[in-house]
C-alpha cells in the first residue's frame, strides 16, 4: 500500500507569487528582459556596516542560545528604544526571519481549529502559516476605494465566533501599502482587549512610511502588555532578506515563554545572521531617512505613472513597498501570465503578482494586481511604459473591447 500525504499537507497552498516563475524563465530564454514587480526582494545593497561583521566570523559556526545571542537581543532592544518601545531582553525572541516569528506567534496564541481575523487582501504566506498552525483565517474585506483602510468595527464584531483567538494586522501593509492611522490601531486594540484576543501585529515594514508620517506599533499603545505580540524582520529594513533574521517581541510572559520553548525545539536562530545584525547598531542617523526617501521616490514614479493609465485605479500608497492596483482586466492571473508569455515592448516585459492569491474569499482580486517597487526609478519608468502598452494590447487579444467598457467580473468583484 502506498503511504498517503497528510490532510494538512494536501491543504498547504503553493505561493501564488512564485507560480509564474517558469513563464518568466521562458521569457528570459527568448531574450525578453523581465522587470520584476512581483516580489518583495529589495535591490538595494545590504549596508556595508552589516556586511563587514562577517569579517569577524568565528572559527566554529556554533549553535547560539535559542532565543538569540545576548548581543543580538541587546541590539534589537536598542533598535526598539529608538522607536519609543522599551522592552526587557526576555521580551524579545530572535527567530529565523519574520516567517518563523509569524508561525511562533500563531502557534502560541491559538490552537487547532481556532480562528484569526485578518484584513484581506493580506500577505499571502499567512495562509501557509495558518495551515501549518491549524488555524482558520477569517477575512474582513478592505476596499481599494478606502485606500484599503480597516473596515468598520461592526464588521469585526460580526466576524467574531467562540473560536476567535487573535487579530492579525500587518501595518504598514503588504500587499496594499496602507499605513493604518493611530485611531484605527487603537480601535482594533480596544476590540482585542474587550474580546480577550491577541493582537498579532506584523510590523516588518515599520520604518517604510512616506510623506512624513509614522506607523503606530501595537507596542506603542497603553494597556496592551497582555495583548500585543509583534512579529518583526530585518529582511526589509536592511535589504537583508537572505540572512533570515527576525523576532517576536511581546510583553506577555506566557507568549514569550511558549515562543522560547518553540525556539528551543528548533535549537537556534542563524548564528551568522545574528552577527550581521549587530552591524545595524553602526548605521548612522541618516540610514532610515535615506531608505524612506528612496522608496518614496520610487512610489511616486509608479503612482504618478500608473494612475494616469486609463482604467487603472489606486489610492496613493502610504508605506511598505507594495500596492494593489485595479486594472482593466477580468482575470489578473491570465493577464500576468500573458505579460510573460505573449507580450513584450522594446524587448522587455513586467512580472506582476495577480491579486486573487492575496484574498481568502474566492472571486476577489480578479481585476487587481499587486506591484512591488523594489527596482530603481529608471526601471520603474520603463515598467510603466510597458504596462501602458500592454493593457490595451491585452484587451484586444482577449476581445474585451475598449478600456472604460464595464466588464462582468469587475462589476461582480466590487
Ligand atoms: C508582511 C510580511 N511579513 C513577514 C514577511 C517575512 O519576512 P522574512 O523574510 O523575515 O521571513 C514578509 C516577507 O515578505 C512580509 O511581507
Amino acid at each position: 500500500m502506498k503511504p498517503q500525504i497528510s490532510q494538512r499537507g494536501r491543504m498547504m497552498p503553493a505561493s501564488p507569487i512564485r507560480k509564474l516563475a517558469p513563464l518568466a524563465d521562458a521569457a528570459r530564454k527568448r531574450g525578453t528582459h523581465v522587470y520584476h514587480l512581483n516580489i518583495g526582494q529589495p535591490d538595494l545593497e545590504t549596508p556595508a556596516a552589516m556586511r563587514r561583521r562577517l569579517d569577524s566570523a568565528p572559527s566554529v559556526f556554533a549553535y547560539t542560545p535559542s532565543g538569540g545571542t545576548a548581543e543580538c537581543v541587546a541590539s534589537l532592544q536598542e533598535y526598539y528604544r529608538g522607536h519609543g518601545i522599551v522592552l526587557d531582553p526576555d521580551q524579545i525572541i530572535v527567530t529565523t526571519g519574520g516567517s518563523e516569528a509569524i508561525l511562533f506567534a500563531m502557534t502560541a496564541c491559538a490552537g487547532e481549529g481556532d480562528e484569526a481575523l485578518v484584513v484581506e487582501p493580506f500577505y499571502t504566506n499567512y495562509m501557509a502559516f495558518a495551515t501549518m498552525a491549524g488555524l482558520r483565517l477569517v477575512p474582513l474585506r478592505a476596499r481599494a476605494e478606502d485606500g484599503f483602510h480597516l473596515p468598520p468595527i461592526g464588521e469585526w464584531s460580526r466576524a467574531l465566533s467562540p473560536r476567535t483567538r487573535l487579530v492579525l494586522l500587518c501595518n504598514p501593509s503588504n500587499p496594499t501599502g496602507t499605513v493604518y492611522r493611530r485611531e484605527e490601531v487603537e480601535t482594533i486594540a480596544a476590540f482585542c482587549r474587550e474580546h480577550g484576543l491577541f493582537l498579532v501585529a506584523d510590523e516588518v515594514y515599520r520604518e517604510l512610511v512616506y510623506d512624513g508620517q509614522t506607523a503606530t506599533s501595537a507596542l506603542h499603545l497603553p494597556d496592551m502588555d497582555e495583548v500585543a505580540v509583534v512579529v518583526d524582520s530585518l529582511s526589509k529594513r536592511y535589504s537583508a532578506c537572505g540572512i533570515r533574521l527576525g523576532c517576536v517581541a511581546t510583553r506577555n510572559r506566557a507568549v514569550s515563554d511558549v515562543c522560547l520553548r518553540m525556539a528551543q525545539g528548533r535549537l537556534s536562530p542563524p548564528g551568522l545572521a545574528q552577527l550581521v545584525a549587530l552591524g545595524a547598531s553602526d548605521l548612522g542617523p541618516d540610514y532610515a531617512p535615506g531608505l524612506v526617501a528612496e522608496y518614496q521616490a520610487r512610489r511616486d514614479v509608479l503612482f504618478d505613472g500608473l494612475s494616469q493609465l486609463p482604467g487603472v485605479f489606486l489610492r496613493k500608497p502610504e508605506g511598505a513597498f507594495y500596492f494593489v492596483a485595479r486594472v482593466p482586466v477580468e482575470d489578473s492571473e491570465d493577464f500576468a501570465a500573458w505579460l510573460l508569455s505573449d507580450f513584450s515592448f522594446q524587448g522587455a516585459t513586467v512580472m506582476v503578482a495577480p491579486a486573487p492569491g492575496f484574498y481568502a474569499t474566492p472571486g476577489l482580486g480578479h481585476d487587481e494586481v499587486r506591484i512591488a517597487y523594489v527596482l530603481n526609478r529608471k526601471d520603474l519608468e520603463a515598467s510603466v511604459q510597458i504596462l501602458a502598452h500592454a493593457l490595451p494590447a491585452y484587451r484586444t487579444a482577449r476581445a474585451l473591447g475598449p478600456i472604460g467598457a464595464p466588464t462582468g467580473a469587475t462589476a461582480e468583484a466590487r
